[in-house]
């Protein structure tokens, strides 16, 4: 390996980061991680930092579980890759065994892909030519809601509603309907100081008149509706109650419309169940999977169908209805092996539910930053907890000061990895925190956020 000075030259001439403006970097060199174990990380300089944000919300385990690791090798070993067309193997297998335990079985097809995009790409294809197949070729678009974002690739960006990331490849994309979306932070009728779970606020769903009136004018032209169920991520870690879900899946079956659930960050135990769309007791027509499948280890995804949507793809060879599309890495063994013994591991810990207690801890320290002059929201759902930083009276921040970009680094200087959205400052933790990881994250993230607000311009 090379030494550290000569990994950042390399880095310096040649790497092209995701998310990042270079010349943030200029002056600050990256951190080079070179380890992992439990909910840390370690640097080339043995430093070691909480990983409160589970490497951008894939890690369930922590680092270089023991039994992933050995999964990872027996397979290596035994079959790297082959082609998933013509080919099966026991890994994939494997870890469809697991999934049809857990998952509803109205949800019986599982088609392979490398990351949450492309589940989304393969579901909003689906989608599309569901309708097709079925001799409804007038249903062409998709409704997405406010703040949405279901990743980077084309199809995605077409539904994703945050300004920051998408506007700027609009004109790449098809146009989808986008509806109000649940905004509990910034609901006007709510009556409690902060969201908390999004059941505390005192909701009537007064928010839903406006999301169904848009359904019902644009259903005849869309194939689906797309939703993050409970917990919009990047559009500002938003959570919402499980009613309007509960809703939503019932419009959008009035109106003929399949529901496209993107768990690609809920899914795998993130928001205190297995998956988020069990606290609304609904199933979608499509489900997307991700990041935790493998529990941060590999890149894997799954688009996961119903039989019905399954069965409208069936037919002869010259019948069109054949599913175009793959990935040269489709179903890796590599990666469903790691899936397939990662889903065992979460079963047999019990988890998500074996830590509630933890969870109880995590949500009341949490409330504990109420006290903060800086914070104007606080939110969670399961391992997933969030702040929104303001100024006097709940007033934004000044964007120039970028407070949430110098809370993230004066986190890394007090060993813990944060990466505020914007002005939010969340923690998204793997599942087998304790209680003390929680303590030192919450008092170095607070800290932190200290350390910049309170020389921040008023
Ligand atoms: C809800 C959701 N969908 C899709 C994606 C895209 O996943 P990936 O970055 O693996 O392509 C993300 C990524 O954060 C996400 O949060």
């Amino acid at each position: 390996m090379p030494a550290k000075e000569e990994i950042l030259r390399l880095d310096r001439d040649h790497l092209w980061h995701p998310f990042t403006q270079a010349s943030d970097y200029a002056e600050r060199d990256p951190v080079v991680m070179v380890g992992g174990r439990g909910v840390r990380l370690f640097d080339a300089d043995g430093r070691a930092y909480y990983d409160a944000i589970s490497s951008w919300w894939t890690n369930t385990l922590g680092h270089a579980h023991p039994r992933l690791v050995a999964a990872a090798a027996r397979q290596a070993a035994a079959l790297e890759h082959v082609n998933f067309s013509g080919f099966t193997h026991p890994p994939a297998a494997d870890l469809v065994a697991g999934l049809v335990e857990v998952l509803p079985p109205a949800l019986s097809r599982y088609f392979f892909s490398d990351d949450g995009s492309t589940a989304v790409e393969a579901a909003l294809k689906m989608a599309f030519q569901y309708w097709r197949n079925r001799g409804r070729a007038e249903k062409t678009r998709f409704i997405m809601v406010d703040h949405a974002y279901h990743g980077d690739t084309l199809g995605a960006v077409g539904v994703g509603g945050v300004d920051l990331f998408h506007r700027i490849y609009r004109p790449l994309t098809v146009e989808s309907f986008r509806a109000p979306g649940p905004d509990c932070a910034r609901c006007p009728h709510r009556r409690s100081r902060h969201t908390g779970d999004a059941r505390d606020t005192g909701c009537a769903l007064e928010c839903f008149d406006a999301f169904e009136a848009l359904l019902r004018e644009k259903a005849p032209a869309a194939a689906a509706l797309i939703l993050e169920p409970l917990l919009q991520g990047a559009g500002g870690m938003l959570v919402h109650p499980p009613l309007f879900l509960q809703r939503a899946r019932a419009l959008a079956s009035e109106l003929d419309l399949l529901l496209i659930l993107d768990e690609v960050a809920t899914g795998f135990g993130r928001t205190g169940t297995l998956f988020a769309f069990e606290q609304a007791g609904v199933v979608p027509d499509l489900l997307c999977l991700s990041k935790g499948l493998t529990g941060g280890f590999m890149p894997l995804a799954l688009t996961v169908a119903t039989e019905e949507v399954f069965q409208s793809f069936y037919g002869d060879a010259a019948s069109g209805r054949t599913f175009f599309h793959g990935h040269s890495y489709t179903a890796n063994p590599v990666a469903c092996a790691v899936g397939a013994e990662h889903l065992r591991v979460v079963r047999e810990l019990g988890l998500p539910r074996s830590a509630a207690l933890v969870l109880d801890h995590f949500h009341r320290r949490l409330k504990e930053f109420a006290e903060e002059r800086w914070v104007s929201d606080i939110r969670h759902l399961g391992f997933v907890g969030a702040v929104d930083l303001a100024g006097p009276g709940g007033a934004p921040l000044d964007p120039a000061f970028r407070a949430g970009w110098r809370v993230y680094h004066e986190g890394l200087a007090r060993g813990v990895v944060l990466r505020p959205l914007g002005d939010t400052l969340y923690w998204f933790l793997p599942l087998v925190v304790t209680r003390e990881e929680v303590d030192a994250i919450l008092d170095r993230s607070r800290e932190s956020m200290r350390a910049v607000l309170d020389g921040a311009p008023r």
